[in-house]
């Protein structure tokens, strides 16, 4: 494991199988634990975490691509508490300089007419608004998701996901879901124009011909779509509204500016935080009623958002998640040479995905394989994610401070682990 000068005050507090009782009988059954025994993780400094032991681990996860400028980072909590210490709360009702310089700041990160921000308390929420502003803008209902996409947990958002492991058997209307520009499974591999025409097609046999909008993740665009000039196609020839939920600003990768932009996660480090960026036009649909949100945009959020932001242009993250990002791509498809059970390794910047099946060629995904892998790496001192339809991909987001030495310490753990299996 890299150095790292850091050691976490002692831990004091109840013992992991203490914690797992409470949980089990306290909160959500429907919560999954990734490992045999539960990790009790009580600090984090940067890319690390420490147990209740004080033993380190390198987080490559980022509490789900969330912890974007580092754990418990100074200048984010500095934010937090100044914030906390003079005003928590007051409601957008009253004038406060957080929310106002933030959004500032964030539509200074915005081109063209994309300069109307709101505030929601996470990814659902600023998805949920999203849909119901295409919605009204348009006057129409139906919306074109694509195949595997995550969208959130109420009902629109429920409705636009396209997993059949996160849809609740609920009423769910409007969305029609297209294929996922795959270049590895999807059924068109890295034809952009045959997803692009799927999507007209939908539109064409299964709408009115008047849809409300396109809603997509930035990363699963980014395959076949893209590459493919797939999304020039669909915006010309469908005049649909557009909105690609971006954890920072993953629409610029694809040459179109999007009508409407969610974001969450990431702009907040790990403070609940998500917001909707769109045209003023487009804003003016919710001025015909109150568009209200108790939270949303709440001192404490934006102070901690705006300090995010400053803190991802002063340290570089993103020229670091390019670079190291990079990096890590080309040691694990060196994996990938190494090792069949690597079908497929892909993603931008430090959002990478590793797939594993147990046939190449039929791509048979390797479930128990995947779980037995970051079981081992969990062991070694390294935590990685796990997602996919099939549950056969680890999730590799981390912190974007992340460096090339932690890029090696991963992947030779990885190595070694899957050597083993
Ligand atoms: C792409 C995407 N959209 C929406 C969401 C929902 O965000 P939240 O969990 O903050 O409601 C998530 C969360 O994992 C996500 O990854």
């Amino acid at each position: 494991m890299p150095p790292f000068d850091y050691t976490p005050p002692p831990y004091t507090g109840p013992s992991a199988d203490e914690i797992l009782r409470k949980r089990q009988q306290f909160l959500n059954p429907a919560v999954l634990h990734f490992f045999k025994k539960p990790l009790n993780l009580v600090d984090g400094k940067m890319q690390y975490l420490f147990d209740e032991n004080g033993r380190r681990y390198l987080d490559a996860f980022g509490g789900i691509a969330t912890v974007s400028c580092g754990h418990c980072h100074p200048e984010v909590v500095d934010a937090i508490v100044n914030q906390s210490k003079r005003l928590q709360h007051s409601t957008i009702l009253y004038l406060n300089p957080a929310i106002a310089e933030f959004a500032e700041a964030l539509a200074s990160k915005f081109p063209g007419d994309l300069k109307v921000v709101f505030f929601t308390n996470s990814g659902t929420e600023a998805n949920e608004l999203a849909l119901m502003m295409a919605r009204l803008y348009t006057g129409s209902h139906d919306v074109i998701s694509i195949r595997n996409g995550y969208h959130g947990n109420a009902a629109a958002t429920m409705a636009a996901t396209a997993q059949s492991g996160y849809k609740f058997n609920v009423v769910q209307t409007g969305v029609h879901h297209a294929q996922n520009p795959d270049q590895y499974r999807g059924i068109f591999g890295s034809d952009g124009p045959k997803y692009a025409r799927d999507v007209d097609d939908i539109i064409t046999y299964g709408t009115s011909g008047q849809v409300a909008g396109f809603i997509s993740e930035a990363i699963q665009s980014t395959t076949a779509l893209e590459r493919q000039g797939g999304f020039a196609l669909l915006t010309r020839s469908n005049q649909v509204l557009l909105a690609l939920a971006a954890i920072f600003w993953g629409f610029e990768a694809h040459g179109v500016v999007p009508d409407i932009v969610t974001m969450a996660k990431g702009i907040g480090n790990g403070i609940p935080l998500g917001a909707v960026v769109t045209t003023p036009e487009i804003a003016k649909v919710l001025a015909c009623r109150n568009y209200y949100n108790t939270y949303g945009g709440n001192p404490v959020c934006t102070a901690a958002g705006l300090a995010v932001l400053k803190v991802i242009e002063k340290e570089k993250l993103q020229q670091n998640a390019f670079n190291v990002g990079l990096y890590l791509k080309q040691r694990l498809n060196s994996l990938k040479d190494k090792y069949e059970v690597i079908g497929d390794v892909r993603g931008r910047g430090l959002l990478v995905g590793v797939e594993l099946v147990t046939d190449r060629q039929l791509k048979t995904p390797a479930k128990v394989e995947t779980l037995r892998v970051m079981e081992h790496m969990k062991e070694m001192g390294v935590l990685i994610g796990k997602g996919g339809l099939f549950g056969n991909v680890f999730r590799i987001t981390p912190p974007l401070c992340f460096t090339k030495e932690d890029v090696d310490f991963l992947v030779d753990v990885m190595d070694y682990t899957l050597s083993k299996i």
